[in-house]
């Protein structure tokens, strides 16, 4: 798998759109989110977040759940904007949910500065128990 992916650039700039419209009252952490489907089209998310706390969600499901809700079931890749000095990486969470769509799926994070950074899913969630597990 080659890290680099062909359409990495438009990915970028659309997660960078997404996070213009996070909802981050609380945290201040703003995120957004662009996953590459199969189909070649991309989903944005951005983290909506809520006074209970606990019912946050983050970016990178949005994506997924706007990407699924087109009818989508396979996904390329999941880049994750920030403005932050470290390039975010997906939660744990997040790395489960992306897991269900995108066995071979490649996660880039990136800040405004430039820093990128990319890994396959495969290296950020090892021996992980997916569908698989369950047969499917
Ligand atoms: N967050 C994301 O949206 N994606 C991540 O990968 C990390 C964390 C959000 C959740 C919450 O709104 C804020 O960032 C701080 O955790």
């Amino acid at each position: 798998m080659t890290l680099v992916h062909p359409r990495e650039a438009e990915l970028i700039a659309a997660a960078q759109r997404a996070h213009g419209n996070a909802y981050a009252p609380y945290s201040g952490f703003w995120v957004g989110a662009a996953v590459l489907a199969e189909s070649g089209a991309i989903y944005l998310g951005c983290n909506v977040e809520n006074a209970t706390y606990g019912a946050t969600v983050c970016a990178e499901r949005n994506a997924v759940g706007a990407a699924v809700v087109a009818g989508e079931r396979r996904l390329e890749a999941c880049v994750v904007f920030t403005k932050h000095s470290r390039a975010t990486p997906p939660c744990g969470v997040c790395r489960q949910v992306l897991l269900e769509f995108g066995p071979d799926l490649l996660v880039v994070s990136v800040t405004a500065s430039g820093l990128v950074t990319r890994a396959p899913l495969s290296e950020l969630l090892p021996s992980a128990f997916g569908p698989s597990d369950l047969g499917k």
